[in-house]
């Protein structure tokens, strides 16, 4: 199936992006601010001979520098905590610059009250080293994993597809004429689906059930599927079964409940008048109308057992006439839509058939038992020639009307 991601969704993806980034920089800003703070009120404090006095106890500023030059530190590890590898080289490049600095108080000016700061700095570059390099085999380890998941994943999403496929030849086996019958409806109900607004998730979940909607069949007698004639009323009740065949049949696959559900109520009708429980409207789980409305458009626009492919303009009547009947209204609607978009007839199993020579022709019999699928007027000067032989029965004849439909 193409995947393409619905455009809601990658927006809100974006969205998200942007608020993330725009959170990260700001929580970067901040650490960094804070840290230049501290790191100024440290020098200031340090060389200021004032005191405070508290109660009866009077205390130098000098003597706050330890406490405010901890909190520039915790700043420092927090960078590298939160923001990886560009904390971590922001933090190192700060540490190591106030390295030659306070040492060149300690041996230079042989200022020894900058000794604890020296220590502090050196035990800092160690931690901001060690926390780095724990936090990036973390994360080598949570990637490996990620990976080894959705490498897992794939393989299941891989033997998931196999084994749906596996199941759609051998329904199609069962029904020389319905080949492809299962591929189509899928496409068809993704498209449905697409139109509504469905997630990418959904539109998958759909394509699957429709995919599968038919596997019932699988348990019915091949002579009934492939009898050309009318179906007597034992067999017509004998195909009625495939749906609850194939409800049975799905039922083991525990972690897609949503193919069983399209299985087993893809010919109930909105009206209450279908198979197998009779629902109506809005009882119907969703993911069944959407197939319901499918495969009627794929069941009347390709050749059956009984049946010659029925026109598009014809099949697009039959849905009119179905909506909210027997199909839900909001998605038959989608489906004429989908119909009338579908100007090159791409949908339809006779497609190959068109684009052969000479089918731009319109042959019309009798009024509606040969009706022509009509000429594609495209963006050129289309010339259409009437050539009007009237029948030899002696009883005079309209001539022919063109209906150009835009
Ligand atoms: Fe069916």
């Amino acid at each position: 199936m193409q995947k393409r991601e619905a455009p809601a969704v990658s927006g809100r993806k974006n969205n998200e992006n942007r608020t993330q980034k725009r959170r990260m920089i700001t929580g970067f800003a901040v650490l960094l601010t804070l840290y230049a703070a501290a790191a100024t009120l440290t020098i200031l404090l340090g060389r200021s001979q004032r005191t405070i006095t508290i109660g009866q106890i009077s205390l130098p500023l000098s003597s706050f520098t330890g406490i405010v030059s901890s909190l520039g530190n915790i700043c420092i590890i927090f960078l590298v905590v939160f923001f990886g590898k560009t904390g971590f080289r922001v933090s190192l490049i700060i540490l190591l610059a106030q390295f030659p600095m306070i040492s060149r108080n300690v041996i230079i000016q042989r200022n020894l009250a900058s000794l604890p700061g020296l220590f502090t700095n050196i035990l800092t570059i160690v931690a901001v080293i060690l926390i780095h390099s724990r936090n990036r085999r973390i994360s080598e380890y949570q990637h490996s994993e990620i990976e080894r998941l959705k490498e897992e994943k794939e393989n299941s999403k891989r033997l998931f597809e196999e084994t749906a496929m596996a199941l759609v030849t051998a329904i199609d086996a069962k029904d020389e004429y319905s080949h492809g019958h299962s591929v189509r409806v899928a496409e068809y109900a993704v498209r449905i689906a697409r139109e509504m607004g469905k997630s990418e998730e959904e539109c998958e979940q759909i394509y699957y059930a429709g995919l599968l909607h038919d596997v019932g069949k699988i348990g019915i007698d091949d002579s009934i599927i492939n009898k050309k004639g009318k179906l007597t009323p034992g067999e017509y009740n004998a195909i009625k079964q495939h749906p609850v065949l194939g409800n049975q049949i799905l039922s083991s696959i525990k972690d897609h409940p949503y193919l069983q559900t399209g299985a087993h109520y893809h010919h109930e009708r909105y009206d209450g008048k279908g198979y197998p429980e009779g629902l109506k409207g809005e009882e119907i789980p969703g993911i069944a109308r959407i197939i319901a409305v499918a495969d009627a458009y794929d069941a009347m626009s390709s050749n059956r057992s009984y049946r010659s492919a029925i026109p598009q303009q014809l099949v697009r009547e039959e849905i009119v006439k179905g909506t909210g009947t027997q199909f839900d209204p909001g998605m038959a609607r989608i489906m004429q839509h989908l119909i009338d978009l579908d100007t090159e007839y791409r949908m339809q199993e006779r497609a190959a058939e068109r684009e052969q020579p000479g089918s731009s022709d319109l042959r019309c019999g009798r009024y509606r038992s040969e009706v022509s699928d009509g000429i594609l007027i495209g963006n050129c000067v289309t010339k259409i020639h009437l050539n009007y032989i009237p029948e030899e029965t002696g009883i005079p004849s309209q001539p022919p009307t063109i209906i150009l439909f835009d």
